[in-house]
């Protein structure tokens, strides 16, 4: 039976502050953490058990999963003391998965794919790995693969700036989206006990090989690696959820939830348990809302994510902001993102009353955790 490995260990650089206080790989996608959304894909192919290789916060992530039980898997966890890099830290699971093929998963990316598929294509195509790719308008952030179209095969796998569009012009490419299919003939590739990227060397010399194969994607992608990443990330996925659905949904409300009856919900908005919404509020469109929130009344809310237990006192305004979890937000408060800089509150940051931030001048604006915000910016 096929497994998997999640790659839930890199530092999540991009994403601080708010990847200070939570691991990248549970940033909520529509309320769930990340790689929580890529183990309801693994499983939906059948995989019963999978390897978290996890490293920075590992502690985190193991509490929130266990040992799986819960999401009905079987979950191990690999011991990397500091990142070993992304073939380094495979390597450390070989003992789990020496005896067939396995699925391998960047921990910060969403799809939604049948990953059965993209097996079938990979026995077909009988190399030792798999990559699925992505055609994107600018490739110059990710891995670039240089394809057979007929073969599939790979002639060449070019991460990051060591691809070179040709005359200098940026052109849409197919990129590797951080979703293998890999036998355990891979492990040969990789030097044991050594810090070992995969993507710059070990695909290169697979592909060098011909062992190396494309399945191209189709349907949504996003990988969540800066936060204006991670809100587009989850209004993605939140429409693509209720477009799925059958008749007229048009949010995703849990029942739990006590909504005034004089607020409005403009469509799509995600709106997580027990949350409370008191009167006259606009709230969306486009915005994700956790567990256990208060709303106060008059509060208007649109293109934003609200993480679990925030409180958001009344007459408050918010648009393009990523609020973490645990904040406190005080009346007559203003957070005025655009679609390019997000206002951004890490975990437990509280704004005093009256406050205004207008994010302007190409810039976001961030406050890391337990901050208190006391001056108005703009
Ligand atoms: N356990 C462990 N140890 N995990 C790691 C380590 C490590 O040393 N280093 C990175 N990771 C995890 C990250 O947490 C993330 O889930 C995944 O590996 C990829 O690392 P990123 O740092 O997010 O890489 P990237 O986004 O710049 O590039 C990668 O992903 C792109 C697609 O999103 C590459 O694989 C690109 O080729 C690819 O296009
Ligand atoms: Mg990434």
């Amino acid at each position: 039976m096929t497994k998997g490995i999640i790659l839930s260990g890199g530092y999540g650089t991009r994403l601080r502050p708010l990847s200070c206080s939570i691991p990248k790989s549970l940033m909520p996608v529509v309320n769930k953490p990340v790689i929580e959304r890529q183990i309801m894909l693994l499983k939906a192919a059948g995989v019963n058990e999978i390897v978290l290789a996890v490293s920075v916060m590992s502690d985190v992530v193991k509490h929130y999963f266990g040992d799986g039980k819960r999401l009905n898997i079987k979950i191990h966890y690999t011991n990397e003391k500091y990142p070993m890099g992304t073939a380094g830290a495979i390597r450390l699971a070989q003992e789990y998965l020496k005896d067939d093929n396995f699925f391998m998963l960047n921990g910060d990316v969403i799809m939604d794919f049948k990953f059965s598929d993209m097996l079938k294509h990979h026995q077909k195509c009988g190399g030792i790995g798999t990559i699925a790719s992505r055609v994107v308008e600018d490739p110059s952030r990710y891995g670039v693969l240089i394809v057979d179209d007929q073969t599939h095969q790979l002639h060449k796998f070019l991460e990051k700036e060591e691809y070179h569009p040709p005359a200098g012009k940026i052109k849409p490419m197919p990129i590797n989206a951080g979703v293998y299919i890999l036998e355990p003939d891979i492990f040969s590739y990789i030097q044991p006990k050594k810090k070992v990227s995969i993507e710059r060397e070990v695909f290169p010399h697979v592909a060098d090989d011909g062992k190396l194969f494309n399945y191209s994607i189709s349907g949504i992608w996003k990988d969540i690696g800066k936060p204006l990443d991670l809100l587009e990330a989850n209004i993605l996925l939140m429409t693509d959820i209720i477009d799925s659905l059958e008749g007229e949904v048009k949010n995703l409300i849990d029942d739990s939830v006590n909504i005034d009856p004089t607020t409005n919900i403009h469509s799509p908005c995600t709106i997580g348990k027990n949350v409370i919404i008191r009167k006259n509020c606009t709230i969306g469109p486009n915005v994700i809302i956790g567990d256990d929130v208060y709303i106060d009344e008059n509060t208007k809310i649109n293109d934003s994510m609200i993480y679990n237990e925030s409180y958001i006192s009344k007459n408050v305004s918010i648009n393009n902001a990523i609020i973490s979890d645990n904040c406190l937000i005080e009346k007559n408060v203003q957070l005025t993102g655009t679609d390019e800089n997000l206002i951004i509150l890490a975990s437990f940051v509280k704004v005093n009353k009256d406050v205004k931030l207008l994010s302007k001048n190409n810039q976001s604006i961030s406050y890391c955790h337990h901050e208190v915000v006391k001056e108005s910016v703009n």
